[in-house]
């Protein structure tokens, strides 16, 4: 018997239909999505653009799912706590973009949302050790940022049970989430390495019937639930 747990399914809408969003929103919370992930890109500390405050002001507004802002963006500490003005119950930001990290972390909870912290695939887990204590959840990056449908890296799986290790020796409350590259094959691998929020972008939006795949998604991990 596994241990309970609080898995859930973070649809990314990198990949979705930007011109059907409310619809697309509204398909995934019926399949039972626990959050909505939205990838915010500055061009600069990725190579892409992407969405920003309006458009997270305005889903905000729409629906009922709490809002997971990934910002990928330099200089985060600057607007962090402006999406939580705008909405967001979780905003997370990278440890390779953020010199004045333990600000930042704290700006965003004071603001009142969850503060995590990032980690692209070759940043090591020690480098957020002393972060560890200041945050609510770790963002293990399975892919390079700035882009969906890429392949998920396999040596994220031993990364991610190395920080869940690392979470219980120091006897914290942080939650592991996963992003890039997750599908129906490897989500299972995932979670019993130790990540409890899985965010999916091609694996939902790209398919015809999102509803359906957050629930294929779902019932994947409905062991450890
Ligand atoms: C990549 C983003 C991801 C992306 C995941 O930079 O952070 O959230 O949307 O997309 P998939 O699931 O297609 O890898
Ligand atoms: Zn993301």
């Amino acid at each position: 018997m596994q241990h309970k747990r609080n898995i859930e399914i973070a649809p990314s809408i990198l990949s979705a239909d930007f011109s059907r969003l409310a619809e697309e929103i509204e398909a995934v919370e019926q399949g039972g999505a626990g959050v909505l992930h939205v990838d915010v890109m500055d061009g600069h500390f990725v190579p892409n653009i992407t969405i920003g405050l309006p458009v997270v002001k305005s889903i905000a507004k729409s629906t009922k799912l709490p809002i997971d802002a990934h910002l990928m963006i330099s200089d985060p500490g600057q607007y962090a706590a402006q999406f939580v003005s705008a909405g967001a119950k979780m905003v997370s930001v990278h440890v390779e973009a953020d010199a004045n990290l333990h600000r930042t972390l704290m700006s965003i909870k004071s603001a009142g949302a969850q503060a995590g912290v990032v980690l692209n695939p070759a940043t090591p887990v020690s480098a957020i050790e002393e972060a560890l204590q200041f945050v609510d959840y770790v963002l293990v990056m399975s892919v390079n940022p700035g882009f969906g449908g890429q392949k998920f890296i396999q040596e994220s799986v031993s990364k991610v049970r190395r920080l869940r290790q690392m979470i219980t020796e120091k006897q914290l409350e942080v939650r592991i989430e996963i992003d890039g590259g997750i599908d129906r094959s490897n989500i299972e691998t995932v979670v019993s390495a130790g990540a409890e929020i899985i965010v999916a972008g091609s694996a939902i939006f790209g398919t015809t019937d999102p509803k359906a795949a957050v629930e294929d998604l779902r019932a994947a991990t409905v062991q450890w639930v």
